[in-house]
């Protein structure tokens, strides 16, 4: 992993340098790749989708998991992928592949909200600060934007002449897919569409959130793991940890859209109860909801405690701040 700007004793971790390091690092990537010679204004709508907003949470687990992963156990030398790989080049293919994997998540979430923007689906009309793509572009150029970062997601993660072993490439674009297919986010977005006006049981709405939101949280985690040597047993606790952090996210943006203002969010508030979409507060009430939002961080970090990892510690702050983030 490239060097990164904060003490690395225990206990003195700092998400800030931590995460301004990566963020810098993800956005110059997004803006050297995305859009660019696309034709017919189509690369404006793409850059416009990405580019200049989002808290880039996706590619920070991407980012942080892959730390984790290389980390190693306690107390041992960190086993590093090089290490594991023989030589510094390979090492430094891992590290792109982990910063292309970081991209790819983002280009998949960025398509998935121009799309759940448009008037079929969530119609709406601010989204980042901004008007949304559609209302932008038009209906026609955001469709295809959102069809084309799905498609450059996964160009991303197979680039031409590299280190990254076909194996790896394989693997992130398998998590990805199954992430953003119709077992995670599109599946997810299709139960959500259908539940309008209807009263879902916890397990209904559990499984809604985990498919339309969780999926693609836990796979930046499994994605970011990917990149590096993880044994078994560290990858099922990473997995259970994207799990409950990727399903604390949807029940704070839930609770988000009931407390927060528009100009905080950056996206229309009050939607859910106004399109009448069953949400964890529709459902346990704002109070329970919040309870469970924090019931849920605690599984995020009891998972991340039996991963055997030695430094989880961005992980633990991802997490936390998916919960008591203010948009
Ligand atoms: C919003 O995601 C859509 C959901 C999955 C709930 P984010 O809150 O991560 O949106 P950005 O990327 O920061 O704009
Ligand atoms: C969206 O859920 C999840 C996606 C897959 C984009 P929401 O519809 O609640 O997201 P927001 O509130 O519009 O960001
Ligand atoms: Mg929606
Ligand atoms: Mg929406
Ligand atoms: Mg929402």
């Amino acid at each position: 992993m490239s060097a990164v700007p904060l003490t690395a004793a225990a206990g003195s971790f700092e998400i800030s340098p931590w995460s301004q390091h990566h963020l810098a690092r993800v956005e110059q990537a997004l803006s050297q790749w995305v859009g660019v010679d696309a034709p017919a204004g189509l690369g404006d709508a793409m850059r416009y989708a990405v580019l200049d907003g989002g808290k880039r949470l996706r590619p920070l687990l991407v980012l942080a998991a892959y730390e984790a992963v290389c980390s190693g156990a306690p107390g041992e030398a960190a086993p590093a992928v090089g290490a594991a790989m023989g030589d510094a080049a390979l090492r430094a293919a891992m590290d792109d592949a982990a910063l292309r994997a970081a991209c790819a998540v983002e280009l998949i979430h960025a398509y998935s909200l121009v799309h759940d923007d448009m008037p079929c689906m969530d119609n709406d009309i601010l989204r980042r600060g901004k008007p949304t793509v559609h209302v932008r572009f038009g209906e026609a150029q955001a469709l295809l934007a959102g069809d084309a970062l799905q498609a450059f997601a996964f160009e991303l993660l197979t680039p031409d002449a590299t280190l990254i072993p076909a194996a790896t490439q394989a693997a992130l674009c398998r998590l990805l897919a199954r992430a953003a297919g119709s077992a995670g986010m599109a599946g997810g977005q299709a139960i959500d569409l259908a539940s309008v006006g209807v009263a879902l049981n916890e397990e209904q709405l559990r499984q809604m959130h985990r498919l339309k939101t969780g999926a693609l949280l836990q796979g930046s985690v499994l994605m970011g793991a990917a990149c590096g040597p993880a044994p078994a047993a560290a990858r099922d606790a990473l997995s259970d940890y994207g799990a409950a952090m990727g399903l604390a996210f949807q029940v704070v943006d839930d609770i988000l859209d009931v407390v927060a203002d528009s100009a905080t969010l950056g996206k229309t508030a009050g939607k859910d109860a106004a399109a009448d979409k069953p949400t964890y507060v529709s459902l346990l009430g704002l109070a329970r909801a919040q309870a469970h939002a924090q019931e849920l961080l605690g599984q995020a970090q009891s998972a991340l405690a039996r991963s055997g990892l030695a430094d989880t510690r961005a992980l633990a702050a991802l997490a936390e701040m998916v919960v008591s983030r203010s948009h």
